[in-house]
Order: structure tokens, then sequence, then C-alpha cells
């Protein structure tokens, strides 16, 4: 299974904070915003990920995160030079993805509750039957891809940004396809919006009947960074629950390493990279090297 980390776009919702910085490299409390997709994919047991982003911007991702070795994992990077839309990145990434299912997630959606990794690798098992969405209850779904689910959490169809949504169902940032997402999306034509809609792929999952919904329930967190205020929320959550637990959320390199990805001596030494910043303390103690 292969990962995509979506984090292209121009953020101009939150200009001017990032006129000069991809958003999704903006702090969410103690980290860049995208070590949360990040470590999502990874808790998934995804190592192979290809980070899409603007040509600009692609510089600083690369400078943030390598090639991967130092976490036992596999970085690519690919340009995206115009925002496309999010199912743009089955053509980017389609050398990338080769004959293999993958998975996607935007770079600023945060994932947090306990048993995640396990649900998203039961996805990862379950992509012989098409594609598997997240559902997550939101009060205010309009701003979301609206999904209108059956008794039995089957999908009846996805609406983008719905006047009067069906639902309070909203399709959260992450998205596990079979291989043909790259024939799929190959065939979509841009939206009045002019964008290459990923509810228009996931609808033609629909209509084959070939994509299965998990919702998340309220035990999960789901948030994005669309907006100021989402922003901060995000912040101050993570800084709440981290502060409560004495416990890091998306420390990727705590990830890679309760995922076995590295020992606990590459741990230790990861951390004395970072020993300045209480994050690289964190690490530290993980390691049994606190002060
Ligand atoms: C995109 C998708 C939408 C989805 C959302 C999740 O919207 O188009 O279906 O619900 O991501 O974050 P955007 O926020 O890019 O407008």
């Amino acid at each position: 299974m292969k990962g995509i980390i979506l984090a292209g776009g121009t953020g101009s919702r939150l200009f001017p904070a990032t006129l000069a910085i991809s958003k999704q490299l903006l702090p969410v409390y103690d980290k860049p915003m995208i070590y949360y997709p990040l470590a999502t994919l990874m808790a998934g047991g995804i190592r192979d990920i290809l980070i899409i982003s603007s040509p600009a911007d692609l510089p600083a991702f690369r400078r943030l995160l390598g090639d991967g070795a130092r976490l036992g994992m596999r970085f690519t990077y690919a340009e995206q030079d115009q925002p496309r839309g999010l199912a743009d990145a089955f053509r980017v990434g389609r050398d990338f993805i080769g004959d293999d299912p993958v998975a996607l997630i935007l770079g600023d959606n945060m994932f947090h509750g306990e048993g995640l990794g396990q649900t998203l690798a039961a996805a990862a098992g379950n992509t012989d039957r098409g594609a598997v969405v997240f559902p997550y209850r939101v009060a205010n779904p309009r701003r979301y891809g609206v999904i209108e689910l059956d008794g039995e959490s089957r999908a009846l169809s996805i609406e983008e940004k719905p006047e009067r949504p069906k639902s309070n169902w909203a399709v959260t940032g992450l998205y596990f396809y079979d291989n043909q997402v790259v024939d799929l999306a190959a065939s979509l034509k841009p939206s009045p919006r002019g964008e290459l809609e990923i509810t228009d792929l996931n609808n033609l999952y629909i209509a084959a009947g070939r994509l299965l919904a998990v919702p998340l329930g309220r035990g999960y967190a789901w948030m994005d960074a669309g907006t100021e205020d989402a922003l901060l929320q995000a912040g101050q959550y993570v800084a709440a629950v981290e502060a409560r637990q004495g416990l890091k959320i998306a420390c990727i390199e705590e990830v890679a390493w309760r995922m076995g990805f590295i020992d606990i001596d590459r741990l230790a030494e990861l951390g004395r990279s970072l020993a300045a910043s209480a994050y690289g303390q964190y690490l530290l103690t993980l390691a049994g090297e606190g002060r």
C-alpha cells in the first residue's frame, strides 16, 4: 500500500499567514501541520509516501522530511504546477503508484483517536473491494463533501459543499483506493469550479457499488485548518491533550518507533538532534534518556 499526502494549494483563505510559507508547514501547536497526516498514514502501516506540493513550496517539505530513511520510511516528492483539485493527485502520482493500491490524505487534515491505526490498517486490507472513505459527524456540513448513508453505513451519494446537506456526515480528507483509481481519475472532467473533484471520483465508486464507508464515531477528533479559527482550535486541542496526558499527538519519530520502523537507538539519536526543544526532550524521555 502506498500513500500520498497532498500539500498543494495556495492557502489563500489564510492570507497573509500563508503568503511566504505553505499552509501545511504552519505549526499546529508544537509541530508542522504535515506531521499530523503523515503520522496518520504511518499508524496505518504505510511506509512509502509521495508528498505533492507546489514548485515553490516543495523544497521546504524536502528540507523538513528528507528521504524518510531516518524514520524507516521512504519519501518521494512531486510537483503540482497548478492546483487542479484533489483528484489530480492520481495524475501527478501515477508513476509512484504503479500497480499498487493507494491511500490519499490531505495535508491539512488531522485525525486523533484510540484505535485509528487498526481502523486504517483494516481499510487498507479492504481496497480489493474498491474505495474506503471515513465519514465524520460535523456541525456544519456545508463546508465539506457530504455523504448520505443508509442504515447499514452503505453510501448512497456524496455531494460537494451542498446548499442543503442530506446529512451531517462529512467525508474526511483520507481515502483508500484500489489501483483502478489511476484510470478513473484520468477520466474525470473539471467541475464548474475548475477542479478535478475527489467527490466525482468517489461517486464513480458508489455507482459501481464499490465504495465502503467506515464512519469515525464521536470518540475521534477530526480537524482541518481551513480557517484561522479552525487552525487555532486544532492547536488548542493538541496542546490540551498533550499537557494532560504527557503524550504527544502525531509525533512521527514516536510513531515510527512504536510501529517498529526504527529501533530505540535511532529514536534516541533523533531526540538528541532536537534536544534544545521540548519535542526533542520528549523523544529522549521515550528512549529512556530523559533529563
Ligand atoms: C476537500 C474535499 C471535501 C472534503 C474536505 C475534507 O474540500 O473536496 O469533499 O470533505 O476536503 O477536508 P476542501 O477543504 O479542499 O475545499
